[in-house]
């Protein structure tokens, strides 16, 4: 939800206003992630002086700030780290204060930028009070700067991955953080831990190497003399929390990395810029080239070269980290011609699904092949159940086709909200298979409940958009989405692949299915055309505009759907309250007659999904009473269909297409309608109040 950027160069020249560039623009790539506030901290015009600049609001007006306060902007370093952040608020309210750089004191001389949460943070707070550390904010994130101060005072000496390492192992909770200090200048620490990090790395020279070691506690070269020396001091330590700070350091504190990654032929490092993010949108204007921390991971950037310990032994993680050239370009995080990034990236779903089908569907050949899967496949095929866990609009494509599995796999399907499946501890076995559905693959709910499986020993798959992210590493097996970066906060496009997805997972388990073959074709086709289809919905583009004209100055709407229809509804009246914060219901059609019919009358504004499938007639039966309260439904309908006239019913047409698919073309307008509801109240589309893109928080 918040956003990280670093960026530390090492033999290029670069002045001020380039680091602040740098910073600014890193932080404004990341602003859809949260934006109630943002900050930064560089180097000041003095040794050991470092200027913070933080301040409420959009990046915009901490571009505003640093203007006003007028850095010396040409003063030039040839080693420079700086650090920023892009906060939405849990800890403390949005202000000033509370934003992130957070320091260890005064003079700022461990800064400290966060994602995600430290839980034990009140303790850690408490026990730092107590050695006359004074909070001056409501964060979590303070203590952290506060404790690398505590211990760095007991051990001046102590080499900056070291005390890092020192710091971590007394933090409980999720973090992705950078570090940096005016004792060791020109270097930041990294790390991660439930919270994502990327390196990008940029040198002037082609880059040789396309993987960087990992140090695990033990093994790499041991620390010199006076650096052994000081853990006979460490020893001693009455230890801090009870805990393992300051006491007797394991092997880990005593070794450290040989990586020689970013050396040149002749061991000499040369001119090389990093550039860390939480998100690889704010890296690839600088270069393609990254590495996806992993957890635990502990990164250290000093001159010219990057180092990645772990604090454990080995632990069954890679002992490297591949360098991996980002496969995104620049216009993919722009909005183009778009007024806003939901507008672009509901326009781009018939690319987008295409993309989620390139390489995986062949409608000619019939076939489908989920390469993350194959191995997997005849597994899940003899699995007890398919448990389908997920939040928010994730939730909502596992809805979308759950029938389509029941139907296709005959497997026992569960869908459930992953807070809800966390709350209640639901039975999981090993012989259950648990998929992750999540555009971020950061969801702090869903991340927990892909723990909770994992330790009861169930396969688990990730269908999961950002690639490198928490639950794509996580998961046994999975299937990218390839949507590309969705940076509204409403998710669109996701919802869209997410679904195309699992229709193409369902085909693949229903393969040896010879009572499946017929429909298996029908479907392959119907996703053949599902492009086309889009484009046709996207021309009603301002039909569906000046619908929205009958909702203004409503207070509520009703959405009503049956079967899968009712996933349609749910989603878009999602779409609707977040981004035009009208309440707006979604009602299984089948449940109207129950309760929500004494809602309807001739104002109450109602639209109706009502397109041909072998449950129509039923949903008929909910029009008719709608009709018969008076009530005037917009109808989203099948092209051409005679049962609502057009005098007599608003209607949105879609093309029609094969059952289980009508919903990725329902839900198109409903986007749209969303869409303009939102526009049509001056609201912020693309950044809906109280919300964030990606939500790390339980
Ligand atoms: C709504 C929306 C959210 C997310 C939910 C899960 O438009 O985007 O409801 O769907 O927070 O996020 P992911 O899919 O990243 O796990």
């Amino acid at each position: 939800m918040c956003g990280i950027f670093g960026y530390i160069n090492y033999l290029v020249e670069k002045d001020r206003k380039y680091i602040l560039d740098t910073l600014v623009n890193g932080l404004s790539r990341l602003e859809y992630r949260g934006y109630d506030s943002a900050g930064l901290a560089i180097d000041g015009d003095k040794k050991n002086e470092v200027f913070a600049f933080k301040e409420v609001g959009k990046v915009a007006k901490l571009k505003e700030l640093i203007a006003q306060e007028k850095p010396d902007l040409t003063k030039v370093f040839d080693n420079h780290a700086g650090i920023a952040h892009t906060r939405w608020a849990t800890h403390g309210p949005p202000s000033r204060v509370n934003c992130h750089p957070h320091r260890s004191d005064p003079k700022w001389e461990f800064a400290v930028v966060h994602n995600g949460i430290i839980t034990n943070y009140k303790e850690l707070k408490a026990l730092l009070e107590t050695k006359g550390f004074k909070f001056e904010t409501e964060t979590d994130t303070e203590a952290i700067s506060k404790l690398a101060k505590y211990i760095y005072d007991a051990h001046p000496t102590i080499d900056f991955t070291t005390l890092v390492k020192a710091v971590i192992k007394e933090l409980q909770g999720a973090f992705g953080l950078l570090i940096k200090s005016v004792r060791y200048p020109g270097e930041v620490v990294a790390a991660r831990k439930g919270s994502p990090l990327v390196v990008g790395v940029r040198t002037q020279k082609k880059m040789k190497v396309d993987f960087v070691d990992v140090e695990f506690g033990e093994g790499g070269e041991v620390l010199p003399a006076e650096q052994a020396s000081q853990n006979v001091a460490l020893k001693k330590s009455p230890g801090l929390l009870g805990g393992n700070l300051l006491a007797p350091p394991d092997k880990s504190l005593l070794h450290r990395s040989q990586s020689r990654a970013f050396l040149s032929d002749d061991g000499v490092p040369q001119p090389t810029e990093f550039f860390l993010s939480s998100d690889p949108a704010a890296i690839i204007e600088h270069t393609k080239k990254v590495l996806y921390l992993e957890d635990d991971d502990i990164a250290h950037i000093h001159e010219g070269q990057l180092n990645i310990h772990r604090l454990s032994k080995s632990d069954g993680t890679s002992n490297v980290r591949a360098i991996q050239t980002l496969e995104i370009e620049l216009q993919e995080i722009m909005k183009g011609k778009f007024d806003h990034f939901m507008q672009k990236e509901i326009f781009e779903q018939p690319e987008s699904v295409v993309n989620a089908m390139r390489g995986r569907l062949n409608v000619e050949e019939k076939t489908v092949t989920l390469g993350g899967l194959r191995q997997y496949i005849s597994t899940i095929r003899r699995c007890r159940r398919l448990i389908f866990i997920a939040c928010g609009t994730s939730y909502h494509s596992c809805m979308a086709v759950r029938g389509a599995f029941e139907e296709l796999t005959e497997i026992p399907i569960s869908v459930e909200l992953a807070s809800d499946f966390l709350d209640r501890q639901a039975p999981v076995f090993r012989d259950d298979t648990c998929v992750f559905v999540s555009q971020s693959g950061e969801t702090a709910d869903s991340l927990m409940a892909l723990r909770y499986c994992l330790e009861r020993g169930a396969l688990t798959v990730g269908i999961v958009n950002v690639v490198g992210s928490s639950i794509s590493l996580m998961t046994h097996c999975g299937v990218h989405i390839n949507a590309g970066p969705e940076i509204g906060v409403a998710s669109t496009k996701a919802y869209t692949s997410q679904f195309v997805c699992m229709i193409m997972f369902a085909l693949s388990l229903s393969e040896d299915r010879a009572s499946k073959h017929q429909r298996r074709l029908e479907i392959m086709e119907g996703l053949g055309k599902i492009s086309e289809q889009f484009k046709t919905i996207l021309k009603m583009d301002q039909e569906i505009k000046n619908l929205c004209l009958k909702f203004k100055d409503q207070k509520s709407l009703l959405l009503l759907g049956r079967g899968a229809q009712h996933a349609t509804a749910l989603e878009g009246a999602l779409k609707i309250k977040e981004i035009s914060y009208l309440h707006c219901e979604a009602v299984m059609s089948g449940e109207l007659k129950h309760g929500v019919l004494a809602l309807v009358d001739e104002n109450l504004p109602i639209v109706m999904i009502l397109t041909r499938d072998d449950i129509f007639a039923k949903s008929l039966n909910a029009y008719q009473q709608v009709i018969a309260r008076k009530g005037r439904p917009i109808v989203i309908c099948n092209t051409g269909d005679k049962e609502f006239p057009g005098e007599k019913t608003d209607k949105i047409e879609v093309p029609h297409t094969v059952d289980i698919l009508q919903g990725l073309l329902n839900v198109i307008p409903l986007q749209l309608m969303a869409y303009w509801l939102a526009v049509a109240e001056g609201l912020n589309v693309d950044f809906p109040r109280n919300l964030a893109k990606s939500v790390t928080v339980e």
